[in-house]
């Protein structure tokens, strides 16, 4: 028996010491031989070590994982049909139905936590028991969360920022009233809009400072890798490919890859196009603080109608949280306070509770501006501390 590196394990070896998950949930017993899929999965969940004998397996278990890599299609997209994948669930092994598990309760969590972070006060409960529903039933086919699989390979960062932009994209076609299977189709696309990058390699993809030409045209074409990985996939509807190739044109034409124009460019592609940009404005990134909200705003806002549909921004700008209840705010008029209320039909002017006069100096009196009200028409927030 020996301990080995994740790094270092070559397939067909054999697990001497079963793995369990953070929880205590058994993962892969003792005696499982470790092909490439089960490696990347353990590479996947953190785990570092693993304890194996000192032979290698004659076979690897070929049958097991190639079983699993596509759903039997024609199950079409209907999430609320019964589970088509239920005799899949019955023949796969429980430590692949374990790891599927996981990967279902990971991707809840962090809708969950989304949907708290980004919908209004008031609205949570709501939207959280929807939004779980929705992404929930998205998982039962098995393709699917292959393709998400796939996803989340590529790294933690970027499928954090797919299940945010789904978030995002649903909380904005709420807001828009598209149908429920719009919603779906939106969901799903959002998940997997980058699913191309896993095919730029990782030195482009996180690369520092200025892209050379060469580089900013590898980036561009992972909207063409996702669109060729998700258009293979029959079961799928073609929108869920068209999001991943056209997020990143623009209304005017100045996006990319095909610089389509105005309604050449899909609603939903649209949709998850101002949902990416607002995410990754609000998020570090190699090196950079995210924008604060009102650089946001301003951005969107001015964009609206040229690079962004004007419905789109105003119905993101509409459903979610702009200014935390709590956060620290200065004005125009150079005061400082605490955001103590949303505004919903005006996120940008929330109430503010004044600590600090223009001069720093702590206010002598309780005092609260109702930036909503016609007479602070004048005032607005300039800066937000987070
Ligand atoms: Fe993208």
């Amino acid at each position: 028996m020996s301990r080995i590196n994740i790094d270092a394990v070559q397939k067909g070896l054999i697990l001497d010491e079963p793995i369990y998950t953070k929880t205590g949930a058994l993962l892969l017993p003792r005696g499982t031989v470790l092909d490439e899929r089960r490696i990347h999965f353990l590479k996947n969940l953190g785990v570092e070590w693993v304890e194996v004998t000192s032979k290698l397996a004659r076979k690897s278990a070929k049958g097991a994982s190639g079983r699993l890599t596509r759903t039997t299609a024609g199950a079409g997209d209907h999430e609320n049909a019964p589970d088509g994948a239920g005799s899949v669930h019955d023949q796969e092994p429980p430590e692949e139905r374990a790891f599927y598990d996981l990967l279902r309760e990971d991707l809840l969590l962090q809708v969950n936590s989304a949907v708290i972070h980004y919908s209004q006060q008031g609205s949570h409960d709501r939207e959280m028991s929807d939004l779980l529903a929705l992404f929930g039933g998205l998982l039962r086919e098995r393709n699917r969360i292959n393709h998400l699989l796939e996803m989340k390979s590529t790294d933690a960062f970027t499928f954090k920022h797919a299940v945010n932009v789904a978030v995002l994209a649903v909380l904005t076609g709420l807001a828009m009233r598209l149908s429920e299977e719009s919603l779906r189709m939106v969901a799903l696309g959002g998940l997997l809009h980058d699913i191309g990058k896993k095919k730029v390699p990782p030195e482009v993809l996180f690369a520092d400072g200025a892209l050379s030409p060469e580089s900013r045209r590898r980036i561009e074409e992972h909207t063409e890798h996702g669109y060729d990985t998700l258009v293979r996939d029959t079961a799928l509807p073609e929108e869920i490919a068209l999001m991943a190739l056209q997020h990143h044109e623009r209304l005017d034409g100045s996006g990319y890859p095909r610089r389509l124009q105005g309604k050449q460019i899909h609603l939903f592609s649209q949709l998850v196009g101002v949902a990416d940009v607002f995410e990754a404005m609000t998020s570090t990134r190699n090196h950079r603080p995210g924008y604060n909200p009102v650089e946001i705003v301003e951005y969107l806002m001015g964009a609206s109608g040229t690079l962004f549909p004007e419905r789109i921004v105003k119905a993101l700008l509409d459903s979610i949280t702009i200014y935390r209840i709590g956060s620290a705010v200065q004005l125009s008029n150079g005061e400082t306070g605490i955001v103590v209320k949303a505004n919903p039909q005006l996120p940008s002017r929330p109430v503010v509770r004044i600590v600090f006069d223009e001069r720093r100096m702590p206010m002598r009196h309780e005092h609260t501006v109702d930036l909503s009200q016609p007479s602070h028409t004048t005032l607005c927030i300039v800066r937000s501390y987070g």
